[in-house]
């Protein structure tokens, strides 16, 4: 019977910190990412691209903390249309709990059903491309595999 306990106790403290971390996120995606992607995150185009089931938003988590942190320079077509634009890097403004909530909320909202990220993804991406000073190409992102690890720096 304790046995039991314990395992509610731990499933209801996971849910617990999966909806922190969807509030902290909001409030990231509130302040930050909403002056170019829009409350509804379906952005402005042809300036800003829509979050809403792109291949970005869906595909893996550590391509997506990457271009977070260190932004990234059009041009890039998202959804069929060509955006010229660039998204500057957040690595010097937001810690890496801030940036995995960031990417869950945008992952689990918009219509997007995606999984949550964990801020180990993101401290090992911060540590991977640490030396990095360059934002990403579209050429980059798209070389990106689609689970794991970039062999490019
Ligand atoms: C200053 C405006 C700006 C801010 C702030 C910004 N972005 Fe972007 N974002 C862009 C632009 C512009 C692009 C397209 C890339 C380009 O043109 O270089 C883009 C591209 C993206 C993409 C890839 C394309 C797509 O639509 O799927 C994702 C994902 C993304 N941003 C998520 C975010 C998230 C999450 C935040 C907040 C942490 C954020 N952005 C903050 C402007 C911004």
């Amino acid at each position: 019977m304790k046995k039991y306990l314990f395992i509610a106790a731990l499933l209801v403290g996971g849910a617990v910190q999966a909806q922190d971390q969807v509030e902290l996120g909001k409030s990231v995606y509130m302040t930050l990412c909403v002056a170019c992607h829009q409350p509804t995150g379906a952005g402005l185009p042809p300036v800003f691209p829509p979050l809403t089931q792109t291949e970005y938003v869906s595909e893996s988590p550590e391509r997506f903390a990457a271009m977070i942190l260190k932004g990234v320079m059009g041009p890039m077509t998202v959804k069929g249309m060509i955006y010229l634009s660039v998204m500057p890097p957040q690595e010097a403004l937001l810690n890496d709990e801030k940036i995995a909530a960031a990417l869950t909320y945008v992952r689990g909202s918009f219509g997007n059903t995606y999984p949550a990220v964990a801020t180990e993804v993101v401290t090992a991406t911060r540590a991977k491309f640490l030396d990095r000073k360059v934002s990403w190409t579209e050429a980059e992102l798209k070389a990106w595999p689609a689970t794991g690890t970039a062999a490019a720096k």
